[in-house]
């Protein structure tokens, strides 16, 4: 059982930009998290680069930033903010960041996992520090451009500088995450969390139970379109209304009938036996065994992720989901 640590809560009060003026903030990678961040980031008055490959750096140069190789920004800024896909960072690092760190700079994350499992190991003279949005980027810069933010958790690995948490307390500022809140947490648990909610609750679980559902009406001779509004359409709905109002909320406002079964049946659908599958998909994470597999998969050139990819799209599930959208639109 891991220790239990207390949760700091940070606002925008707490935050000051002035922790990151005169600095370069150079973004590696203009993905999805990197091409929000650089934006919000220059919006909020910041100096801000990019480094990437040839191939992509079109768009980058079209929003009007300087755009460097990833080496080059490297040795340009004093932040570097590694937005780059996970499973490329140990590669990314090893070649093209660390022989260009200089002491000083600051490396900044977005996600725990590489330096929770070792696969970045940064020289103790740079300050490294994690913030990482709990969104995907495009909602946090539709969020930013009104004014408001989506939460992020921040941490702070290694403090060189003695400022490092108020680093990144000032970059969740500058990208928007303090007027929706910050939560100061550790690698570790962010790292952990975010396999486990991904893998076992919201994207893995959540989607296997949509389709058991519908399988399980297909099956019994319901047709496709009725057995999807049934299980999967109205899925909005109800995270909405759990996000506003909480679970208990949620089952004030669905019919009595709906609730009375809700409560009898889901318990019998997450079993004690799921549960035990839930505790061996989280040890899995912990001991490193998750992070082991998705490199060496990696390394292997992707096969077995292309393969399970291939299941999803050709599941009937996403024939009849594209009908009922086309309908709803
Ligand atoms: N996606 C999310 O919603 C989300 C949410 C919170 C945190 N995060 C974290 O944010 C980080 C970025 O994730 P993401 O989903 O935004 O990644 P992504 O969209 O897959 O990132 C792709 C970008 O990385 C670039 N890249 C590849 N190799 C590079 C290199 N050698 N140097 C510089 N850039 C390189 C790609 O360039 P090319 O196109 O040229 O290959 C592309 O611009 C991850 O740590 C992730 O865990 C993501």
């Amino acid at each position: 059982m891991r220790k239990k640590t207390a949760f700091t809560i940070c606002t925008d009060r707490q935050a000051n930009l002035r922790y990151l003026k005169d600095r370069i903030i150079a973004v590696i990678g203009y993905g999805k998290q990197g091409r929000a961040q650089a934006l919000n980031l220059r919006d909020s008055g910041l100096d801000v680069i990019i480094g990437l490959p040839q191939k992509s750096k079109r768009q980058a140069r079209q929003d009007g930033f300087e755009v460097y190789s990833t080496e080059e920004a490297t040795q340009v800024g004093n932040l570097i903010s590694i937005l780059a896909p996970d499973h490329l960072h140990q590669e990314i690092y090893q070649r093209q960041i660390e022989p260009n760190l200089s002491s000083g700079k600051t490396l900044l994350f977005a996600c725990g996992f590489s330096i929770h499992f070792q696969l970045v190991l940064p020289p103790d003279f740079v300050d490294v520090i994690m913030v990482a949005p709990h969104a995907p980027g495009e909602v946090m810069r539709r969020l930013f451009l009104q004014g408001k933010g989506v939460p992020c958790f921040i941490a702070v690995k290694q403090d060189r500088s003695g400022n490092a948490q108020k680093k990144a307390l000032a970059y969740a500022k500058a990208i928007g995450c303090t007027k929706a809140g910050v939560f100061e947490t550790t690698f570790e648990h962010e790292a952990i969390g975010d396999l486990f909610g991904e893998q076992a609750v919201l994207c893995g679980g959540l989607t296997q139970l949509l389709k058991a559902g519908f399988d399980i009406l297909v099956d019994t001779g319901l047709p496709p379109e009725n057995a999807y509004l049934e299980c999967v359409h109205q899925l909005d709905f109800i995270v909405n209304t759990i996000k506003s109002y909480g679970i208990a909320g949620m089952f004030d406002r669905i019919s009595k009938t709906a609730e009375f079964g809700s409560y009898l049946s889901g318990k019998r659908v997450i079993t004690k036996q799921v549960k035990r599958q839930m505790e061996k998909i989280l040890q899995e994470i912990e001991d490193g065994t998750f992070a082991k597999r998705w490199m060496k998969e990696y390394e292997g050139g992707m096969r077995n992720y292309r393969a399970l990819k291939e299941q999803v799209t050709e599941h009937p599930i996403e024939k009849t989901g594209k009908k009922i959208r086309r309908l709803s639109r």
